[in-house]
């Protein structure tokens, strides 16, 4: 297969139509309403801008938390009422997750508590002699938890990413793992992951792919994409209440040590420690433990209320706010977007920038301070990626000069915050 068939595909898989559901509105997030000191003691509506962060809650997800607690209980432990209605509510996320994930009907799907510790999971479950192939251009969820990993330099275009992947993992024996994102939480850049994909399994090598910044703003679909596996986070899909997913194939996950020992992990306990039965099952096994409850029916709320609202309507919006305020930064003189694949490549509501003559810092708390706007700066646990972009040496974590700007929308953006963002720069670069 040509990586411009690859590329296609990848594209048409992303983009094939969701299963029939009735579309509704573009629910509402709670805070829209929120208003925020500035400058001088006045009140303004606040412009959160800091999605890729975390995202405000969807109404949708609070209701159906709010719904849950009246009868919630312990759940697979007790026979009472509310704890059958608390487990089949915590079970039916389960499902919701893996439906809207795309994934194969034998995926296991264990709720985490983020992406950052669905990558840890997965890392101690590699078998024996796992080489992990892992771009720089990573968050460090990504980057860190593996122990043996192969790291290649920031590829210059994407199809310099599939060569360098194919070439290393060609040269590599013995069992093997792709690790690499989706969407940048650094420039929102989407990546060629089902060509990537392929090629990874060219050389019987699985790969996973983090979803953190992909599955807030793109359907995505484990099984038309041929992923081994996905890991994402509650608090960037509108469901802050501290669950997360990891989506993929069993057999790693079964075999794994156990991420979490206690109850609820074995199947039975003995006199002595080599006398304990875990689970084979990769989501009792890897969920020991009273689980999060009600962060796994709020992540599967969100799931709902986003399969519910339709993709199209949602990236049409995000792709009409993303473009205007690129625009809006473009005009600006002394303001540079980053980016690895240049302007025209296709990437979620995430930008990021620098402001001659003015620190990450400085911009941000000027935009804070003074206009009301809520923004990132900093290196966004992706020191190697930022580094590059920037052109920077290892300065080191306090190192200001090493740093950017990141601006970032969703549910709940309106024209007047993006607005606001690109009349503050003017003002500020004009002074
Ligand atoms: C691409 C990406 N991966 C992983 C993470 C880690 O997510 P969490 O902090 O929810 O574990 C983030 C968070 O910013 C991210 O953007």
């Amino acid at each position: 297969m040509s990586t411009l068939t690859i590329f296609s595909n990848a594209r048409a898989a992303e983009e094939t139509p969701a299963p029939a559901t009735q579309a509704r509105p573009i629910p509402a997030v709670l805070g829209a309403d929120l208003e925020v000191p500035v400058k001088g003691g006045r009140l303004v509506g606040y412009a959160n801008l800091d999605y890729a962060a975390s995202a405000p809650c969807l109404e949708p997800v609070s209701a159906a938390v709010t719904a849950a607690l009246p009868a919630y209980s312990s759940v697979h432990r007790g026979a009472g009422y509310a704890s059958q209605l608390t487990t089949a509510r915590y079970e039916q996320a389960r499902h919701t997750v893996r439906a809207f994930v795309g994934a194969r009907p034998d995926d296991a799907v264990i709720f985490t508590r983020n992406t950052t510790d669905a990558t840890n999971l997965l890392a101690g479950c590699l078998p024996e002699g796992t080489t992990t192939v892992v771009f720089d251009t990573e968050h460090h969820a990504s980057l860190l938890p593996w122990p043996n990993a192969v790291r290649l330099a920031p590829p210059a275009f994407p199809g310099e990413a599939v060569r360098a992947a194919d070439e290393t993992l060609a040269a590599i024996e013995g069992p093997k793992l792709l690790v690499v994102t989706a969407a940048s939480n650094v420039t929102g850049e989407l990546w060629p992951i089902a060509a990537l994909a392929h090629i990874a399994h060219r050389h019987g090598a699985r790969i996973l792919v983090d979803a953190a910044q992909l599955v807030p703003h793109r359907r995505l679909n484990l099984t038309a994409l041929d992923l081994d596996y996905v890991a994402f986070s509650g608090h960037k899909l509108y469901a802050p209440f501290g669950a997360g997913a990891l989506v993929g194939r069993r057999d790693w996950l079964a075999d794994g040590e156990p991420y979490l020992k206690g109850g609820g992990a074995v199947r039975s306990v003995g006199e002595s420690a080599a006398n304990v039965q875990w689970h084979d099952d990769p989501e009792p096994r890897h969920e020991a433990g009273t689980p999060n409850v009600l962060g796994a029916i709020a992540l599967a709320a969100a799931c709902d209320a986003l399969t519910a609202t339709g993709w199209t309507e949602l990236v049409r919006e995000e792709e009409r706010l993303i473009a205007r305020l690129r625009s809006g930064l473009a005009a600006i003189d002394g303001v540079r977007e980053l980016s690895l694949w240049g302007p025209d490549h296709p990437r979620v509501g995430i930008v990021s920038f620098t402001v001659a003559g003015y620190s990450a810092r400085e911009v941000a708390e000027v935009l804070s301070g003074e206009y009301g706007i809520g923004v990132r700066d900093g290196k966004f646990c992706a020191h190697p990626f930022v580094r590059h972009l920037l052109g920077a040496s290892d300065g080191g974590c306090e190192d200001g000069t090493a740093s950017a700007v990141r601006a970032s929308i969703g549910i709940g953006t309106t024209q007047e915050h993006v607005d606001r963002l690109v009349s503050a720069l003017s003002d500020l670069v004009a002074c």
